[in-house]
């Protein structure tokens, strides 16, 4: 099997990207979970696939196949969470409001939940935080999610730091598995919502 080549994507990849991130995470638990009408969400993941890219882009830390099937959203060691303005540029509210009201609020509380989950895993550690990782469903299953993770691992054992992420389906569980990811908690977020965190040490 070819090896597929990655790229490093800046803002002008933007359109791509945000399409086939929008498509792998059109039914993804965390937003049936925080908006359960469908027609709401179709309407909502684009925005939130676009807020997600431009924050990890504006750190020079998403990664693509050539084609943008499969596209990594990534902050590298030291990168801080965006400040209230910089949030704001990349589209938090846009995402918010077609969230509806209630889930919007929810979203918007959230972030902190992640913050401080992250930090009792890898606080204090620097490391590289997987934002978002998708993979359009027609592509799924052939390597690729494997292959844009490929120059975060490869960065991230350079420097001797962990890889971090969390996933909301338990699923998703057993492929960071595969990936070399060990689960390091649980947590059940406001709502009912579950949070799998994992951690990749380096090699
Ligand atoms: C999760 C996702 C990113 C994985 O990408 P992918 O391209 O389908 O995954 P890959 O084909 O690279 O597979 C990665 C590894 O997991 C393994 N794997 C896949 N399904 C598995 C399962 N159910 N159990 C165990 N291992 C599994 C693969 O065999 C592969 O390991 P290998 O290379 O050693 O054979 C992709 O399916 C996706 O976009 N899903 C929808 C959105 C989502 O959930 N994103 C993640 C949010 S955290």
């Amino acid at each position: 099997m070819t090896v597929p080549v990655v790229e490093r994507l800046t803002r002008r990849d933007e359109r791509a990207a945000v399409a086939s991130l929008s498509e792998a995470f059109a039914d993804y638990q965390f937003l049936t979970t925080l908006c359960p009408d469908p027609a709401r969400r179709a309407r909502a993941v684009g925005p939130y696939c676009r807020l997600l890219f431009r924050i990890a882009a504006r750190r020079g830390a998403v990664f693509a196949t050539a084609d943008r099937a499969a596209v990594a959203c990534t902050f590298p060691p030291g990168s801080e969470w965006p400040g209230a303005w910089a949030y704001l540029r990349a589209g938090v509210l846009s995402a918010a409001w077609r969230l509806g009201f209630r889930s919007g609020w929810r979203f918007l509380r959230l972030g902190s939940w992640f913050d401080a989950t992250r930090a009792k895993h890898v606080g204090g550690r620097p490391h590289w935080y997987v934002i978002l990782l998708g993979v359009r469903p027609a592509a799924q299953g052939r390597g690729l999610g494997r292959a844009v993770l490929g120059p975060v691992f490869a960065a991230a054992d350079r420097a001797g730091v962990p890889v971090y992420l969390e996933t909301v389906p338990e699923a998703n569980v057993a492929v960071y598995r595969r990936l070399g990811f060990d689960l390091v908690g649980r947590t059940e977020f406001p709502g009912g919502l579950p949070n799998w965190e994992l951690c990749r040490e380096p090699r």
